[in-house]
C-alpha cells in the first residue's frame, strides 16, 4: 500500500465528496466567499507566497476559487493564470477582477489542462483544490512539469469539529478528505522532499441568519425536509448571535507544503 493509495481510499470514502460538488451553486459559492472574508484568508498564507514573488514572476493558480491568491498576486506580478472547474467560481473572480488585464482564466480541470496550453511559471499553488482529486501523484507531477521554481500545496490540517458533529448528528460518521500528511508523503515517495509548515488559521462560519443556515445544511446534507425542525434546533444551539449575524467560531490549522525546484 502506497501512500497515493491512502489518499485514493480517503478521497473516494470523503464524506463530502457523498453530497456532490458545492462549488456548482451560485449561492455556496457566495456563501464561502464570505467565510473566505470573515476569517481573513488568506492572510499570513498570502504573505508566506508572496515572500517569492516579484513583478516578472508569473503564478499558475490551480483551483483559484473566487480569487483569494489570483486577485492579490495579479496586483504584484507579471502574469497569473488561474485554472478554475467551476463556472460560478470564476464568475465570482471575474466580478473582482475591475481594471486587472494579467488574469487569465482557464475553465478546467487540471486534470484535463493542456500543459502546452497553461506554459511554465515561476510558482504554482494549489490551495485547498486538491481534495476530490483520485489520481494524486499524476496531478503532483504535472504541477512539477509546471513549475519553474516554486511549489505550494495549501491544505488543511485534520478535521473541521462542527463538520464532525453535524454529520454525526445528520448522517454517518464523518470522514474528511485527505490531509496535507498524505500530499506531504506521496511527495515523499515520488523523491521529492518538500518543507512544511503549520501555522494558525480560523475557520469560522457566519451566517446572515439561521433561515440562511438551515438551507445551507439543509443542502449540503441533502436532508428531508422532515429534518428541518431537528436541523434548526442543532443549529440555534452550536450557532451564536452577534450583531444580528450567526457564527461558529472554531480556530484550525493549516499546512504550506513547499517545495523549490533546483535550477
Ligand atoms: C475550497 S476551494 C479553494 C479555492 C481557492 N484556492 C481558495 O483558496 O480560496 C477549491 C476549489 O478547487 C476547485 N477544484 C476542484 N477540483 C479541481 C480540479 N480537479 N482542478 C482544478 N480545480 C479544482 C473547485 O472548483 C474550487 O473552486
Amino acid at each position: 500500500m502506497t501512500w497515493a493509495d491512502e489518499w485514493r481510499k480517503l478521497v473516494l470514502g470523503s464524506s463530502l465528496r457523498k453530497g456532490g460538488d458545492p462549488f456548482t451553486s451560485r449561492e455556496f459559492v457566495e456563501w464561502y466567499d464570505r467565510q473566505l472574508e470573515h476569517n481573513g484568508y488568506p492572510g499570513i498564507l498570502l504573505d508566506k507566497v508572496r515572500s517569492h514573488l516579484n513583478k516578472g514572476s508569473t503564478v499558475l493558480d490551480i483551483g483559484a476559487g473566487t480569487g483569494a491568491f489570483a486577485i492579490p498576486l495579479a496586483q504584484l506580478v507579471k502574469e497569473v493564470m488561474v485554472v478554475e472547474p467551476s463556472p460560478q467560481m470564476l464568475a465570482r473572480l471575474g466580478s473582482k477582477m475591475n481594471n486587472l488585464t494579467n488574469i487569465h482564466l482557464i475553465n478546467q480541470r487540471w486534470e484535463d489542462v493542456n500543459i502546452e496550453e497553461v506554459g511554465i511559471h515561476d510558482m504554482i499553488i494549489a490551495a485547498h483544490s486538491l481534495y476530490d482529486i483520485i489520481d494524486i501523484e499524476t496531478i503532483l507531477k504535472k504541477m512539477i512539469s509546471a513549475a519553474k521554481k516554486h511549489l505550494y500545496i495549501i491544505m488543511g490540517v485534520g478535521r473541521s469539529d462542527f463538520y464532525a458533529d453535524i454529520w454525526q448528528h445528520f448522517k454517518e460518521e464523518y470522514h474528511p478528505p485527505p490531509s496535507f500528511i498524505y500530499a506531504y508523503n506521496v511527495l515523499y515517495e515520488m523523491g521529492i522532499l518538500a518543507d512544511v509548515e503549520i501555522v494558525q488559521t480560523p475557520r469560522s462560519q457566519v451566517y446572515s441568519g439561521i433561515g440562511q443556515a438551515v438551507k445551507h445544511w439543509t443542502a449540503r446534507l441533502d436532508l428531508p425536509s422532515e429534518k428541518e425542525d431537528q436541523l434548526r434546533a442543532f443549529l440555534r444551539n452550536r450557532l451564536k448571535e452577534r450583531e444580528g449575524l450567526l457564527y461558529f467560531e472554531e480556530k484550525g490549522q493549516t499546512a504550506i507544503i513547499r517545495y523549490e525546484k533546483k535550477c
